[in-house]
């Protein structure tokens, strides 16, 4: 094999796009300890370490609240698979990719899929919902996206979760961009299955999917027909593991869970609220600044935007890719781009966990003003920046 292989060297950018976010110094330290056993007596204790901020983050109480060893969709399935069997009805909203993504998998399972359907770029509204519900009675399960990534849009839950039991559903809920970067209490508003994932909010790399369970949603795994269909997501055989009789299930990747860990301890230490206020703060100041420059948020009412998603519209005659790589190439800073309904109509800015900081919005409102006026797009210079700035110092 050629000697000139080189040694890998991936360069070290500003993240804020849809996910991954920048991964947390901290978090990149624990990452480079030993790997030791998987019933270590060291390891179980970092396992029953993590069971404590883990519930503090969703906010619950659930004893089954374990992270599953995958990305996002990961939790998705153990979320979906573990609940819904087949011939069940399942209530899916869809506004957007990840819902789409849900109702793809609750089909899988062989459950009659019944779709409540919005724009991307609205919120769904309760009123479908118990529609929904009484159109088709024993519904199990309803499903729902806290922060829809791919359009900007922040779910109201409380409301839909009270329609949901009052059929006698459970509400399944994705928390994959909103855990630790929005309001979420699992416990308080009734979240019968919460699942996320460690590469946005949280700041670890992607690798780990938390999830929780309400007493209501194990019990219902608990009187299931038949098995999960999958095995490695099946909780019945994980919590042998994650609980006390530590039974061997699969090798838990201990990196990721170093990673977890950390993570968790960071957001603990910095607290839920003072977090999930930067991140709104962090946000205002990005919207301010958009609409300073004379830009469109997608998301018009300001309550239906997720502060670690933001949704900006692409002017007319701006070719948004070359911004997109003008940003990358001139400035270092990722911003994704709109996909599915919403191709070529947005680009998605994350300010997610570390990333989300004031010199991040100031640094990418900057260079957002250089690439959109290379393209002719007139603007007052420096007016995104002013805009934003007077919100980052009076906050
Ligand atoms: C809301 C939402 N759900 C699910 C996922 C899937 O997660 P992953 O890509 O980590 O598998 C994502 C990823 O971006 C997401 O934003």
């Amino acid at each position: 094999m050629s000697t000139d292989f080189p040694e890998l060297n991936p360069p070290a950018r500003i993240l804020l796009g849809p996910g991954p976010s920048n991964v947390h110094p901290r978090v990149y330290r624990a990452m480079m300890a030993p790997v030791i056993g998987y019933l270590d007596p060291q390891f179980l204790q970092l396992l029953d370490d993590t069971q404590s901020p883990l519930r503090a983050v969703f906010r619950t109480e659930n004893d089954l609240t374990i992270p599953i060893s995958g990305t996002g969709t990961l939790g998705m399935e153990a979320a979906v698979y573990n609940v819904v069997e087949p011939g069940d009805t399942v209530v899916v909203c869809v506004n957007g990719f990840f819902g789409t993504r849900i109702a793809d998998m609750a089909g899988r399972c062989g459950a009659k899929v019944v779709s409540v359907k919005a724009e991307w770029g609205s919120v769904i509204e309760p009123e479908p919902v118990e529609a929904a519900l009484r159109a088709n009675p024993g519904t199990k399960v309803v499903c729902i996206v806290h922060a829809e990534t791919s359009t900007g849009i922040l779910q109201p839950l409380e409301e839909i979760a009270r329609i949901a039991h009052e059929h006698g559903a459970l509400l399944l809920v994705d928390a994959v961009t909103s855990l630790t970067g929005c309001e979420l209490r699992a416990d308080e508003w009734g979240l019968d299955v919460v699942y996320s994932a460690t590469q946005k909010c949280l700041s670890a790399p992607p690798g780990m999917a938390p999830v929780t369970f309400s007493p209501q949603a194990a019990d219902v795994i608990n009187a299931r027909r038949v098995p999960c269909a999958s095995f490695y997501v099946d909780v019945t055989m994980l919590r042998a593991y994650y609980g006390e009789a530590r039974r061997y299930h699969h090798t838990p990747p201990m990196t990721m869970l170093y990673a977890l860990r950390e993570a968790l301890r960071i957001a603990v230490e910095e607290g839920l609220e003072p977090r999930i206020l930067r991140h709104r703060r962090h946000a205002e100041a990005l919207w301010a600044g958009a609409e300073a420059i004379g830009l469109t948020l997608h998301v018009a009412r300001p309550e239906h935007r997720a502060p670690p998603i933001t949704t900006v519209r692409v002017p007319d005659g701006i070719d948004e890719m070359i911004v997109r790589q003008g940003l990358l190439a001139e400035h270092n800073i990722e911003i994704g781009a709109g996909f599915g309904e919403l191709q070529g109509k947005v680009w998605r800015i994350g300010l997610m966990g570390y990333a989300s900081t004031a010199q991040n919005v100031l640094a990418l409102l900057h260079a957002l003003e250089t690439q959109l006026s290379r393209q002719g797009f007139r603007l007052d210079k420096g007016a995104g920046v002013a805009a934003a700035s007077r919100l980052l110092n009076t906050a």
